[in-house]
Formats: structure tokens, sequence, C-alpha cells
């Protein structure tokens, strides 16, 4: 069973007790709804740290859309229950906590953060960095873990610590995917049984096309609403549509 602290005090004096004080500290951040997707994270994590921390917090700031913040699944118990063998803490902030300036004090990134995610969901990844960063200075990790599946966001939060000077080294894991190759999401879970079916083209088509272009016509084709599909650095990303659900995936080329 798996401490909670609700509060950054109540971490703190956790963080400093004779159970946690000098040791090796691997966090993983989360919006909680957790799937095999953040257990995966959770897993690592354990294998390679003294004490594993994870935190769960709906980020209202990285939200651009509210319906979507109000429609975010929150299941806390679910969630404490999963992580119980592999997280010694959770740590559930309440949002006055983290935000007492009220997000008066942001991290804006002006270069990869302007691109495909950060185009289509203004001031998106000013949450993210700003939350990033709050959290990283309350939890103090040694390691923190992100997943290859937001990709965008692992690179912007690579940088984030390296332009920040922040103690901490921040470790990349693949992304988990359904039998049928769907990445899993907790948005998954609104789509229709037959939605969930044509989702699996996603990756597929991502993985399979010849090209940026020749994936996002095919997708088109298929019934999707293309955001982007891109190619970057040896990586295809893309951003898709289906049932008024959005979906994200990136595979390597
Ligand atoms: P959330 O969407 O809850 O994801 C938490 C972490 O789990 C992220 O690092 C994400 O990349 C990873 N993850 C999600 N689905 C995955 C999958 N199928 N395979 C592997 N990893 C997966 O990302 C966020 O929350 C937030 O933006 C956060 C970083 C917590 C800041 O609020």
């Amino acid at each position: 069973m798996s401490a909670r602290c609700l509060t950054v005090p109540e971490w703190r004096r956790r963080r400093a007790s004779p159970e946690w004080a000098g040791r090796r500290i691997g966090f993983v951040p989360t919006m909680g709804a957790l799937h095999e997707g953040h257990v995966a994270l959770l897993r690592q994590a354990r294998a390679e740290n003294e004490r594993v921390v994870l935190s769960i917090f709906v980020n209202p700031t990285q939200f651009n859309d509210p319906a979507d913040l109000a429609k975010y699944p929150r299941t806390l118990d679910a969630d404490c229950a999963l992580a119980a063998p592999y997280a010694d803490a959770v740590f559930v902030p309440a949002a006055d906590e983290l935000y007492p300036d009220r997000y008066a004090y942001r991290v804006t990134e002006y270069e990869l953060s302007c691109r495909w995610e950060g185009a289509h969901r203004p001031g998106h990844f000013d949450g993210v960095l700003t939350v990033v960063l709050k959290l990283l200075n309350a939890v103090q990790p040694q390691r923190a873990y992100f997943g290859e599946k937001d990709w965008q966001q692992l690179q912007l939060v690579r940088g984030l610590v390296a332009a920040m000077l922040l103690p901490v080294e921040i470790v990349a894991c693949p992304t988990v995917r359904a039998a049928d190759g769907l990445a899993l999401s907790s948005r998954n879970a609104r789509l229709s049984a037959e939605g969930r079916a044509r989702a699996a083209e996603f990756p597929r088509t991502l993985n399979t096309a010849p090209d940026a272009r020749a994936a996002a016509e095919r997708l088109r084709a298929a019934g999707f609403e293309v955001d982007y599909v891109e190619d970057h650095a040896g990586v295809r990303l893309g951003a898709v549509r289906l049932e008024g659900v959005r979906l994200i995936d990136n595979v390597r080329l």
C-alpha cells in the first residue's frame, strides 16, 4: 500500500523521513486515469530506484479546451490500487497548492512548442512545462519518467531540464500499445466499439505509408480528420480526430 500525500508539506515531511532521506527517488508524473502505459513507467522507475513516487494531478492549465478538462476521467482509488505494487508514495496535490500564483508565472518555450501539438493546442505546452517544473521542484527526484507516446512533450521536458539547469535525469519509456497497435490512452475509452476498431488504422498507416503526405491522405480516406502528420528527426508524428476524439501517436522511421 502506497502512502497518499495530499499536500506539499506532507510530501516534504515524508521525503525527509528516514525511510526516504538519502534514497534514490524515481518520479512518475501523471494526470491519473492510469492504464498499462503508466504502469510501464512505474515498473521501470521501480527497477531503477530505491523509492518511487507517483503524482496524480489533472493540470488545468494544459487544457486548451474546458470541455476536455471537464470530461477528463478522475479515478483516484482505482489509480492508487493499480500503482500500489510499484509506488511507495502517491502525491495528489490540489490546484491552489501548485498554483499559489494563480498561473501568473509561466514557462514558455518559443521554438519546438510552436509546432505540431503546440500549433493545434494554444497554450498547452506552457501549462505542461509550468506544471512539470513545479512538480520537479516539489518532489525533487533524481530521475523522472516520461512516455515516448507524447514525443513532443518528452523533448520539451528534456529541453526544460537543460534550460533551467534542473538536477534531474529524464528517462524515456517506450509507447505501450494494445494488441492491434493503438497506443494506450485514457481517451480511447471515448470511442464507440466501431471507432475503437477503426482507430488501429492510425498507427498502422503511420508505420506503413511511404511518406508523411501519403499517410495523411490515407488517413483522410479512412475517415479520420487529420491535424498533422510530419516526419521529423527520424520520427513520424501524427494527430488525428475520430468521432471527435483526438488521438496522437508517433513511430520511428
Ligand atoms: P498523462 O497523459 O497522464 O501521462 C503521464 C505519462 O504517461 C506521460 O509521460 C505519458 O507520455 C505517459 N504515457 C501515456 N500513455 C502512454 C503509453 N501508451 N505508453 C507509454 N507511456 C505513456 O502527460 C501527462 O499526463 C501530463 O502532460 C503531465 C506530464 C503529467 C503534466 O501534467
